[in-house]
């Protein structure tokens, strides 16, 4: 029901929305005192609009926003974070390299800068496509907190506001983009070389996307704008408009020199229909003329062959008269004789016709291979409503009505080769991860998930909420453990029924996942003034770590600064009493303890470590750590040795 404002009207508003109907292109959004976006007017534009001659000004080709310039800065304003772990959330912590992170995904990425820099081969996103009510941001507008609470209900833990786009703000192009922009930007470092995005984006934004991956991405790194026709569901329901049933993705690359798109395996390609002996090698296969006209005529490719009944043919009389040759050379010919690649048959008008047998499964040399085509840039397959019923049936509610169909997001993983991390980094109810679990259960395959979600409350009116998920990360972890449950299930079944050849049964793929939980530094906040001091501060100051952090929340701290992958798998041992933790064997080795004994010192440069930390106040003064440095100087002089 609408509101009564008891108020006169806005005329300024009401001005706006006439220049806005006569002239909608000097119609732009600026922010009010409040920082709160709105229309306003590009009075250079309505100038120029207005007037026969070129107005002043200069003139540059650029795509800009209501604060882009911010949005950069927030992109790289460094944040005192981490990843806390949670291994009762985790499942199979010790053997799984997928990763489960929960927090606001600007914070994620930053966090993953050193650990996943040119480490991700795929990325797929399907950010929310700014429909008027669908996304959250962070800002640094001074709000109070009851102003927001009462309007919004979202903060994130260090107060700022978390900024829901809502209705009445309208769909704003500007905040969106700026919620895009320094997310794309700290993506495109984590992408390998040959490494690819693909992003899930309708009509609303599309058109501001391409430009801000032009930007981030740089044009020449465009590889497709792919058309997904949703097969059931999706669709306007305006009867006066067009029903749109598609809506697309993105796909760019870190390089478009060194990236190639797997093909699609023919398979069943209608014209392959004839069959011979070698039908269980080769496959089916289709005659094709070995003189054709349009090869250049060359010599050496001009000779005779023998007919059945001794007739000679030459590549003319396969051409009705015109100057032609073999598409072959004499021995590639002889070859496909004896191997049974030519076939020699007279045609209908009587006259003798050489022909190559072009087979599915094997190419023109003998070897065995899998014949694709270039696939098409509609994709024309999967549904959005099979996606939801999925998600009910493995009775996760109804919470997910926009969720991905799992084949889809395999289809697009199928088309780069050899994918090792994936990485979503808007990853809603986990359909990636599904997907890249499925098809490492189908294909053998060995590919990793990174999934990121924003722990966004459930609507409480949801089947979800009701059943229990009170955040979104709670559905995508669920999702997860049933999907892998599933997966091992079935390749036990088919492993019984002896359907599995036997490498394959060795096969089981990683359905575990390692959940990690942004969080404030594990560190104490040192930096104050020395009149700041008082008794109290000095005793608290004694360690620099927070009292509610555990050594593990220290080694993971300690991973994301030294650029270790969250993936590695470690164990920790007793050492002269004291907790030490190897990761990776020796890639990293940690000891938090307050004061460590000098022959533990000892043993852990015994083992060669590539980098060691320890905690800084575990050393009573800087003879000690002196000391440590010459142990590791002889013992094993290789290691990098760092502090907390
Ligand atoms: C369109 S949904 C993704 C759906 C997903 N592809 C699927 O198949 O379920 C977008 C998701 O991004 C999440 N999201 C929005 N802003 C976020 C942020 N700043 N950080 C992390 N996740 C965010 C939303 O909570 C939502 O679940």
């Amino acid at each position: 029901m609408e509101k009564l404002t008891q108020e006169t009207v806005n005329f300024t508003e009401k001005n706006i929305d006439r220049i806005a109907a006569l002239f909608p292109s000097a119609i732009t959004e600026t922010k009010d005192a409040d920082g709160k976006l709105k229309q306003a007017v590009n009075f250079d534009q309505l100038k120029q609009l207005l007037s026969d001659e070129v107005a002043d000004g200069d003139e540059s080709y650029e795509f800009t926003w209501v604060g882009k310039k911010q949005s950069i800065i927030e992109g790289n304003r460094p944040i005192r974070k981490t990843l806390r772990p949670c291994k009762e959330e985790s499942k199979n912590w010790d053997t799984t390299e997928n990763l489960y992170i929960e927090g606001d995904n600007l914070d994620v990425l930053k966090l993953l800068q050193n650990s996943y820099l040119n480490k991700v081969k795929m990325i797929y996103i399907d950010p929310p496509y700014n429909t008027g009510n669908d996304f959250v941001y962070r800002d640094n507008f001074k709000f109070s907190k009851e102003d927001y609470e009462e309007e919004l209900g979202l903060f994130d833990e260090e107060e700022n506001r978390l900024f829901k786009n809502t209705e009445t703000s309208g769909r704003y192009h500007s905040d969106w983009c700026s919620m895009m922009y320094p997310r794309l930007q700290l993506a495109r470092n984590l992408l390998t070389d040959v490494g690819v995005i693909f992003i899930s984006i309708d009509d609303n934004e599309v058109h501001n996307l391409r430009k801000i991956c032009d930007e981030v991405f740089g044009e020449e790194n465009f590889v497709a704008n792919l058309i997904w026709t949703n097969k059931e569901g999706g669709g306007s329901s305006d009867s006066k408009m067009f029903r749109l049933k598609h809506e697309y993705i993105l796909c760019y690359s870190r390089n478009i020199d060194y990236i190639e798109i797997t093909g699609i395996p023919v398979g069943n390609e209608d014209r392959y229909k004839l069959v011979d002996e070698y039908l269980e090698t080769r496959g089916k296969y289709y005659l094709q003329k070995l003189g054709m006209g349009s090869i250049q005529y060359s010599e050496s490719l001009d000779y005779p062959i023998e007919a059945p009944d001794g007739t000679r043919i030459t590549p003319i009389d396969n051409n009705k008269g015109r100057k032609a040759c073999w598409r072959w050379s004499k021995s590639k010919y002889e070859w496909g004789l004896v191997n049974g690649y030519i076939v020699i048959q007279k045609d209908r008008d009587d006259s003798w016709t050489v022909y190559s047998k072009q087979y599915l499964n094997c190419d023109n040399e003998g070897n065995i291979i899998t014949r694709t085509q270039r696939p098409m840039g509609v994709i024309d397959e999967f549904s959005s409503t099979q996606a939801s019923k999925l998600l009910y049936n493995m009775g996760l509610g109804d919470q997910f009505n926009y969720s991905k169909p799992i084949e889809l997001i395999k289809y697009l993983i199928k088309r780069l080769p050899n994918n090792d991390i994936i990485l979503d980094f808007f990853s809603g109810s986990a359909t990636t991860a599904h997907a890249v679990m499925q098809l490492n259960a189908e294909d053998g395959g060995n590919r990793k998930f990174i999934m990121v979600q924003l722990p966004e409350e459930t609507d409480p009116n949801s089947e979800a909420y009701k059943a229990g998920y009170k955040n979104i990360c709670e559905i995508g972890k669920e999702r997860i453990r049933r999907a892998g449950k599933k997966i091992e299930e079935e390749l036990n079944a088919k492993s019984k029924e002896g359907e599995l050849f036997k490498e394959e049964e060795h096969r089981t793929p990683d359905t575990g996942f390692r959940v990690l939980k942004v969080d404030s530094t594990n560190m104490k906040d040192v930096y104050y003034s020395p009149s700041e001091y008082n008794q109290q501060m000095l005793l608290d100051l004694e360690s620099n770590i927070k009292e509610d952090r555990t050594d593990i929340d220290l080694l993971y701290g300690v991973l994301l600064d030294w650029g270790v992958p969250l993936s590695l798998p470690h164990i920790t041992e007793k050492i002269g009493g004291k907790d030490v933790h190897f990761v990776n064997d020796a890639d990293l080795v940690a000891c938090f303890e307050e004061h460590v004994p000098e022959e533990v010192i000892r043993e852990i440069a015994r083992r060669k470590p590539l980098r060691v930390v320890f905690r800084d106040s575990s050393f009573r003064n800087s003879p000690d750590k002196i000391n440590v440095t010459e142990i590791f100087k002889t013992l094993s002089p290789e290691t990098t040795i760092k502090v907390i």
